[in-house]
């Protein structure tokens, strides 16, 4: 684990001597839980928002967008729940005067005792070598089974207490867990209470109750709201689906882990509108479309994982998260919810409006129930850069940073890089780069030794680098270099654009 912080640590370092993330506010000492994207970040953001946007509305014949104001009225933030609901357990330490959210102090309890499954499976993996069954294992070695026991246990009395909103048992499963606070080391901790995570603010002149408004915790309530609209100007016909990206604002108490937990982020998410009964297929078939679309970026199977829900919102009848293996553990990456018709009802109710489908084949009214799939941004981009973060030592000795980002992903496609700054090298690079912009971000860079600049674009993780030398400006060919295993080809200038192309599919 000590490890992986130092890891940790080395890429936040990295993300911002390279131009991914920045911390908000820097030059007045940043605010908490803030982050701003820098110009290799933004690329990388984008093109990630686009992978998603591609692959759930561009080829899907059903899906369909819409872009709503963050501001909404305030009513709906009633209907949904989030005015009464939308609360975070919090815990005092009374000796560092820390907050820290008690189920996440529990969450991590529950983690300690995963490691050490991980750590017994590791050493009988070392002990019986090749005959080592892994499933076997875990389902009849006694002191894993039991920690498996205690995790069931913890994590179900947990789900109760949340539910039912139990604090004070919450806070006596702490005690009894002898949780001791990180910073202090001490158990000397307050009661639980509950603290609303919406921002609020006034619109308009006059600051009374009336013209409070909310900023958006979540982006799906801008989709439900415009539910009827939407169907009846994209012609929809259910099953169908509305996606929308943007931001969301949460007032985080416990905001750590970098852009893992931000108060202003992005969410990607889509809500996809069924009839009642067939919820539930539909639910598996997006938890099998969304898995699909994370191992399509060529990230290994075993960083992801799906966790069932235990404890079910009370408007869901499924709920899952796609967990990913980040740098301090598996936590949620995206979330996966049947939310029942929930939503839509609550909006009828508190419109007044009627909000229900006419289905011919069923010949009968309907409100349409509705499957989730919400991911964070922010929360890929992280997991692509933990992934992408590599320091390796090469053949020669040497070392180098290269972020093996997956191509289609990468801030910059092609860096065009004239081998010496003279003979007509720099003017055919820019040639070059002129028609290779048109289709992708490039770079161009003529400053230092070749060496170091493929460096430089390994670190950002630039998959081509297009170098223009004496042979170029007799055959007009170039060579190109990959970044992931640094092997080079020739190649002519007229085939550079189907090249890169081919690549990026
Ligand atoms: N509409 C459902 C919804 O908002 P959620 O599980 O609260 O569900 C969905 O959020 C996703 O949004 C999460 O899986 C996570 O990736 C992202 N997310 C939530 N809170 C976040 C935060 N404070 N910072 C960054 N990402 C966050």
């Amino acid at each position: 684990m000590a490890n992986h912080e130092e890891q940790f640590k080395k890429l936040i370092a990295h993300t911002k001597e390279y131009g991914f993330i920045f911390p908000s506010s820097e030059i007045y000492d940043g605010l908490a839980a803030v982050y701003d994207y820098a110009p290799c970040g933004i690329e990388l953001k984008k093109n990630i928002r686009e992978y998603w946007w591609k692959s759930m509305v561009q080829m899907r014949e059903n899906i369909v967008g819409v872009d709503s104001g963050i501001f909404m009225h305030p009513t709906i933030w009633k209907a949904s729940g989030h005015v009464d609901a939308f609360n975070d357990p919090l815990i005092d330490n009374r000796d560092s005067k820390k907050r820290y959210r008690a189920d996440v102090l529990i969450e991590e309890y529950i983690a300690k005792i995963e490691d050490k499954i991980n750590k017994e499976v590791e050493k009988a993996a070392k002990r019986f070598g090749d005959a080592f069954n892994r499933e076997q294992f875990v389902t009849t070695n006694p002191r894993v089974l039991e920690y498996g026991n205690k995790i069931k246990k913890i994590s179900a009395r947990m789900a109760h207490d949340l539910t039912v909103n139990d604090l004070t048992d919450l806070k006596k499963l702490i005690e009894e867990l002898e949780i001791a606070d990180p910073v202090s080391g001490t158990r000397n901790w307050t009661d639980i209470r509950q603290f609303n995570l919406m921002f609020a603010t006034q619109i308009g002149s006059v600051s009374d109750e009336a013209n409070t408004v909310y900023l958006r915790p979540e982006t799906a309530q801008g989709i439900f709201v415009n539910f009827l609209n939407v169907q009846k100007t994209s012609r929809m016909k259910i099953p169908f689906g509305i996606a929308q990206t943007g931001k969301a604002f949460r007032n985080e108490i416990v905001a750590r882990q970098f852009i893992f937990r931000m108060r202003e982020f992005e969410q990607m998410e889509m809500q996809f509108f069924v009839a009642p009964g067939t919820e539930l297929q539909w639910f598996e078939y997006w938890k099998e479309q969304r898995m699909k679309w994370h191992l399509s970026l060529g990230i290994p199977a075993e960083k992801y994982r799906f966790h069932d829900h235990e404890k079910l919102a009370h408007y869901a009848n499924a709920a899952t998260d796609i967990e990913y293996e980040f740098l301090f553990g598996f936590k949620e990456l995206e979330g996966i919810h049947s939310r029942t018709d929930f939503d839509l009802s609550r909006h009828q109710e508190f419109s007044g409006k009627k909000i229900q489908y006419f289905d011919i084949e069923r010949n009968e009214s309907y409100v349409p129930y509705v499957v989730e799939t919400s991911i964070g941004l922010d929360r890929m981009c992280l997991a692509v850069m933990s992934y992408a973060y590599n320091e390796e030592t090469l053949p020669d000795g040497s070392e180098r940073t290269v972020m093996k980002i997956p191509p289609v992903l990468a801030p910059y496609k092609v860096a065009v890089l004239p081998l010496v700054k003279k003979d007509g090298m720099p003017e055919k690079a820019r040639e070059i780069l002129s028609t290779l912009q048109k289709c992708y971000m490039c770079q161009y860079d003529e400053k230092d030794t070749i060496g170091r600049r493929y460096r430089r674009q390994d670190a950002i993780g630039t998959p081509f680098c297009v170098t223009v030398d004496t042979q170029t400006l007799q055959d007009n060919t170039v060579t190109v270099r990959l970044r992931d295993d640094m092997t080079q080809v020739r190649i002519a200038i007229a085939e550079l654009n189907a090249f890169v192309a081919e690549r990026l599919q």
